[in-house]
């Protein structure tokens, strides 16, 4: 069967052969499932909550691509269970619950979504940025619990996003739409990351500094990097110590870049003055968790590429790349393209 993928056709079985079996772990939006059921023997988990583990095992026996998200964990124990796989196809840029090493072993290549989330993405640590920065859900609930009482003086007093320097921790896509936007608001912009980016500088009039340095300059820092051993818990008691008392901490990135009881102490002690984040260490935050009783913290349910355009985006690039994955191609995103390259 011949299946056009971007602008290539690409043989995806050889004529006459069974059709490949597919695993995708939830319902997704747009028309991208059934442009793949054109294509495979398609298996969707129904439910709202991700498959069990138990589940997942036993649904990916037979299967030879897997399209999941990013609360389902594909590590030894799943490759292991699945003796056909040769493709696993995210729905996410973020691919910190594959492990990737242990596919490329297998020869099972990884898809991921990068650039179709950019900007939606970024849209949304800005609003974040503003949110926090000018109190716009404690005013929303002082409204809502009877509390606006008259304009005051000094009711809800926020801070100001322009003129303010912004520190960017990753300068990769999503952190340098950010930039862009910040721009707009007249902010000095300075990054942390370990690749310096001089074109990006010059472009974005973007100055690179050292985290610490970023930490103690900046009145707003948002977070854009990738988790990874290296990042995991960045943010603890002593970067926390290192920032203004007056700053706003956005992540929009990964839950786990952040040390939360240290975030929750900061919030708490006045260490920084307010924060928003969409990722939590672990997702879903349990209602009983401490942080949900701080005024001056925002949460949001890990939405920040929720558009309706951007997630059906992201649905059909991770069915193009699993496609691809399937016809033994490189997939356009590809996280270990070496795993074609045999053992
Ligand atoms: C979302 O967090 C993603 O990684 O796409």
């Amino acid at each position: 069967m011949i299946v056009r993928w971007w602008h290539e056709d690409v043989e995806l079985t050889v004529p006459g052969a069974p059709r490949p079996r597919v695993f995708v772990t939830r319902q997704l939006p747009g028309d991208a499932l059934d442009r793949l059921r054109g294509e495979a023997e398609v298996d969707v988990w129904p439910d709202e909550l991700p498959p069990p583990r138990e589940r997942l095992l036993d649904a990916v026996t037979d299967a030879d691509g897997l399209l999941c998200l990013l609360t389902d964990r594909i590590d030894g124990e799943l490759l292991a269970a699945a003796p056909r796989l040769r493709v696993v196809s995210t729905m996410a840029v973020g691919h910190d619950n594959i492990d990737v090493a242990a596919c490329t072993r297998r020869g099972v290549v990884v898809g991921h979504t990068p650039g179709v989330l950019t900007e939606t993405t970024a849209d949304f640590a800005f609003a974040l940025l503003l949110a926090a920065a000018r109190r716009v859900v404690e005013g929303d609930r002082a409204v809502r619990e009877g509390r606006w009482r008259t304009w005051r003086p000094s009711f809800l007093l926020g801070r100001d996003l322009f003129g303010a320097t912004l520190g960017i921790v990753g300068l990769g896509a999503i952190g340098q739409a950010v930039a862009r936007r910040a721009r707009g608001f007249d902010m000095r912009l300075l990054y942390a990351d370990p690749r310096r980016k001089t074109e990006v500088e010059r472009a974005l009039g973007v100055e690179h500094v050292t985290f610490d340095e970023l930490l103690a300059v900046c009145d707003f820092v948002s977070v854009h990097a990738p988790l990874t051993p290296q990042t995991r818990h960045l943010f603890d008691d002593a970067a926390f110590a290192k920032m203004k008392p007056a700053a706003v901490f956005v992540n929009t990135s990964r839950g786990a870049v952040v040390d939360e009881v240290a975030l929750h102490r900061a919030l708490e002690t006045g260490r920084i003055a307010a924060a928003a984040i969409d990722v939590a260490e672990r997702e879903p935050l349990p209602k009983s968790d401490p942080l949900l009783r701080l005024p001056n913290l925002i949460v949001t349910p890990h939405i920040a590429s929720a558009s309706v355009a951007t997630r059906e985006r992201m649905a059909a690039l991770a069915v193009d790349n699993l496609l691809a994955g399937l016809a033994g191609q490189t997939p356009r995103h590809c996280v270990n393209p070496e795993a074609l390259d045999g053992p």
